[in-house]
């Protein structure tokens, strides 16, 4: 995909997101993995109403070269980019149920979400550890994230929302979706019955599936 592509994509993707309730007002930010950089969405911007020519392009190094400023997690998105060898995209919301979850999980816990269905797993992975919880914008998250992006797809931020990494920018917001829903069904089961898929499930589908 040339760049031209990209911002196109990510900005249609973005809208998406925006337009069925994943992010309102500013929240949220974007990047992709380009050849050479980063495109990544810029602070303050609504994820509904991104123009394809403004978004902010940063060097190899994570530094600006154009576009306008960068999002302030600038540093939130680079933690899975050196953590993740395998990382194209890296998507951040403040979707609800996932959010509702970044509030009640324990700092530390490494499976918020129990694995209720298989595209939870597929998409997210076996873990999904709770990051404490630290200022939007502080650059001391960068640390807390890189070390648990080391074993996980995906973290919660403590009383903050979500951060997904995939191979593409098309797979991560799949599996933001994902685990917004995941959350969602969480929710809506909590405190009933219900049955999880057993750990050899969940084996057989991440060995089938990646
Ligand atoms: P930015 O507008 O700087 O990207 O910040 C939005 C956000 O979601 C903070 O967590």
């Amino acid at each position: 995909m040339t760049e031209a592509e990209l911002r196109i994509l990510l900005c249609d993707l973005a809208a998406s997101l925006f337009t069925r309730g994943f992010s309102v007002g500013t929240a949220g930010n974007i990047s992709a993995r380009l050849a050479d950089g980063y495109l990544m969405t810029p602070t303050n911007s609504s994820l509904g109403r991104l123009d394809p020519e403004r978004l902010s392009k940063l060097d190899a190094d994570f530094v600006h070269i154009g576009g306008d400023r960068p999002s302030k997690e600038v540093f939130m998105h680079r933690a899975f980019y050196l953590a993740r060898a395998e990382a194209g995209a890296v998507v951040h919301l403040h979707s609800t149920h996932a959010t509702a979850i970044a509030c009640l999980a324990a700092p530390g816990d490494k499976t918020p979400i129990p694995p209720l269905t298989p595209y939870f797993v597929m998409r997210i992975g076996r873990t999904l550890p709770v990051v404490s919880y630290v200022r939007p914008g502080d650059p001391s998250m960068e640390a807390l994230i890189a070390e648990a992006a080391r074993e996980a797809n995906a973290v919660l931020l403590a009383n903050h929302g979500p951060v997904v990494s995939a191979r593409s920018l098309a797979d991560a917001v799949n599996a933001a979706e994902e685990l917004e829903e995941a959350a969602r069904l969480a929710l809506l089961l909590h405190g009933r019955n219900a049955r999880t898929l057993t750990p050899a499930e969940v084996d057989d589908l991440l060995t089938v599936f990646h």
